[in-house]
């Protein structure tokens, strides 16, 4: 049976590892496969949301019945997210986003000829920053890839980015985070660790986490 709980919201979820040239041929980027927010994408279809995946750079196959917008850089998916973000009423940004890009991206080809080549790179627009701080009624989810004090950094995250909650994982885990078909997740809120859940597949982590979203979003807009 269909389910009702997001009937009528506006949910926009990012996935994937972003793509930032240094020329026609050759791109920085990371292991995201896309896997966990395509999950949490669905997870939302499911219980009847009008969802937008903002994909960069994944593996996972697209969904039915779910928009799809392919964006390649942080700063292309940082525009994709803002266009529709006054109309949103959730976001959750499960995506790998580049902290860092070229500071130029050739023209043609980089051709070798010194023994090193040193890379210049800048800080990219921390997308989920930019959300906290334009955020009016929506509910904002962020991730965090960590390796070490998962607890403490992502409480951290959660504060300095205004997210209402913040899914932390502990990519140096097996069988969690980037690339595998499980995650091992732990839910923060405002007061703290909320949900520790153990590893299951990527599809069942973001059924529970949309169980928990659902659930937070009800007591926030009851006030
Ligand atoms: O795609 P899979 O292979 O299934 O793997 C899933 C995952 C490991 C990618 C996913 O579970 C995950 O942890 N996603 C967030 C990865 C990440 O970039 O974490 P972070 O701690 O560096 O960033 C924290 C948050 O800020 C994230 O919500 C990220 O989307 C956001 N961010 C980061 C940098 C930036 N410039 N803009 C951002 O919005």
């Amino acid at each position: 049976a269909s389910r009702t709980e997001l009937a009528g919201k506006s949910v926009i979820v990012t996935a994937g590892g972003t793509v930032e040239r240094l020329d026609p041929v050759r791109f920085l980027t990371n292991d995201s496969s896309g896997k966990m927010g395509f999950a949490l994408a669905e997870a939302a279809a499911n219980r009847g949301a009008d969802v937008t995946l903002i994909a960069a750079r994944t593996t996972a196959p697209p969904i039915e019945g779910v928009k799809l917008i392919r964006v390649e850089s942080a700063q292309e998916m940082l525009q994709a997210v803002l266009e529709r973000y006054d109309s949103a009423d959730l976001v959750i940004k499960a995506a790998a986003v580049a902290d860092y890009r070229p500071v130029s991206q050739a023209p043609t080809k980089i051709k070798k000829n010194e023994e090193k080549l040193v890379l210049e790179l800048e800080r990219t627009t921390d997308i989920l920053k930019t959300l906290g701080e334009r955020k009016t009624h929506q509910f904002l989810v962020g991730f965090a890839a960590e390796t070490e004090r998962v607890a403490e950094y992502a409480m951290s995250k959660l504060a300095r980015k205004n997210c209402d909650l913040l899914v932390a994982n502990d990519v140096s885990e097996e069988g969690a985070g980037f690339n595998v078909d499980t995650n091992v997740v732990q839910v923060f809120g405002e007061e703290g660790l909320i949900e520790s859940l153990p590893q299951l597949p990527k599809r069942e982590v973001a059924e529970r986490l949309l169980e928990r979203i659902v659930q937070r979003m009800r007591t926030k807009a009851a006030g």
